[in-house]
């Protein structure tokens, strides 16, 4: 196809990286979109099915450390503009396992920015009109302390603040765990390829996302599960740990919006100031589910399980977003009710999706994860 613009996503059959294609692949028809992924136990072409045939849409099974694979890429398909997702994205695994973050993670994301660099440098307009978009996590910052936990009324008060201190886009990078290390490793390559040889890079740190098609390791779906087949929700330490939320399509909107509109070489946080303390949504996941099944609200309470806190577990996550909605204008467009909702609704209408995925080496792998606690 002739297109306009021709845009490489990595990762994108992962969690995130699904909406993302799928945002750009219908808002986008004269766009080439091209989804590069390892199809790693985390990526899933079923995230996909309903874009699979778009005439502009491309999938290719590459990983991002195969530095000539991705040289032959970039040039067979003429990128100009790079949106790079594709990660180990799981604090528990990367604690077990650190090799595979700092490969995947750094090394990848380096690999990608060399050939990119190589390739738009070929080109008689060089970085004109070219794009480098990293996504991070706000897990680089670090941790923030919990200072108010006595303003919290109930388990519904989404919006209570925890305490005064945010990540702004100025805070110092703190990474505490191999995942986040990694993360923010990466992130000084991407600062470093713009500053040392003048690619056009932009970089978002988001805090935790959730919705449709998020590998059942991570809280919700994973305790959406659980419920649903009365299995025990493992909750690490007290519970008391806070996490920032956002729903995974107002994420792929923001990146949208940065990727046409965000100022090369800036950094933007995303994030919904919708801080929740782990045990608190967690109670609201279970009544929800109840409800949804027709339960009766809460009779699953009694499936909360404390079990051994996560090694160097990071307290409290909050990002402040008004940079991004000051220069841009970005919000998130669903209240975090509705979006639980949303959530919970889909999870248990497809089942078969979490089946696919929650059979053969996935329960091995949580009977040794829990083992091993
Ligand atoms: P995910 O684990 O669901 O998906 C990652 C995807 O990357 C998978 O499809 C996987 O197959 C692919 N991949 C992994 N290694 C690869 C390799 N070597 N080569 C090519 N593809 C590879 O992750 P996610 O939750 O969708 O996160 C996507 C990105 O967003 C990550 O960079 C993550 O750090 C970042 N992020 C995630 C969150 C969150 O809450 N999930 C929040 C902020 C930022
Ligand atoms: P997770 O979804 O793994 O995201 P992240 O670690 O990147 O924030 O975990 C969200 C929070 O829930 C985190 O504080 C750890 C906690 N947690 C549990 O208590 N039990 C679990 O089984 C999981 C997966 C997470």
């Amino acid at each position: 196809m002739n297109a306009k613009r021709s845009i490489l996503i990595t990762g994108g059959a992962g969690f995130i990286g699904s909406h993302v294609v799928r945002l750009f692949v219908t808002k986008y028809p004269d766009y080439l979109i091209v989804n590069l992924d390892k199809l790693t136990y985390a990526g899933n072409l079923a995230n996909l099915k309903d874009i699979e045939n778009a005439p502009n849409y491309r999938f290719v099974r590459a990983d991002i450390c195969d530095f000539d694979r991705i040289r032959e890429l970039l040039a067979e398909y003429r990128i100009d503009g790079i949106i790079h997702l594709a990660a180990e994205s799981h604090v528990d695994r990367s604690i077990k396992d650190p090799f595979t973050f700092a490969r995947t993670n750094v090394m990848g994301t380096l690999i990608l920015l060399q050939a990119a660099k190589l390739y738009w440098e070929s080109l008689p307009e060089g970085y004109d009109g070219k794009l480098f978009y990293h996504i991070s996590t706000d897990e680089v910052y670090g941790a923030l302390e919990l200072t108010k936990p006595e303003g919290v009324k109930s388990d519904i008060s989404a919006h209570e603040v925890y305490g005064d201190d945010f990540f702004r886009e100025t805070t110092k990078y703190t990474p505490h765990s191999p995942y986040s290390a990694s993360k923010a490793s990466s992130d000084h390559f991407v600062r470093a390829f713009h500053d040392t040889y003048g690619m056009p890079t932009v970089i978002t740190n988001c805090s935790n996302n959730y919705g449709p098609y998020q590998f059942p390791e991570k809280l919700i779906p994973l305790f959406i599960n659980n419920i649903r087949h009365r299995k025990p929700l493992p909750v690490y330490g007290k519970g008391e740990n806070v996490r920032d939320w956002l729903y995974v399509v107002d994420h792929a909107r923001a990146i949208d919006l940065i990727f046409h509109k965000g100022k090369v070489a800036e950094t933007y946080n995303i994030g919904g100031f919708n801080e929740w303390k782990n045990i608190d949504i967690i109670k609201v996941v279970i009544r929800t589910v109840d409800r949804l099944l027709g339960r009766t609200e809460g009779e699953d309470m009694d499936l909360i399980t404390y079990v051994t806190d996560r090694a160097g577990h990071d307290l409290r996550y909050a990002i402040d977003s008004t940079k991004l909605k000051r220069e841009l204008g970005w919000e998130p467009s669903l209240q975090f009710e509705e979006g639980i909702e949303k959530t919970v609704k889909w999870y248990l209408e497809n089942q078969a999706w979490m089946d696919n995925i929650t059979s053969g080496e996935y329960e091995k792998y949580y009977e040794d994860m829990y083992k091993n606690r």
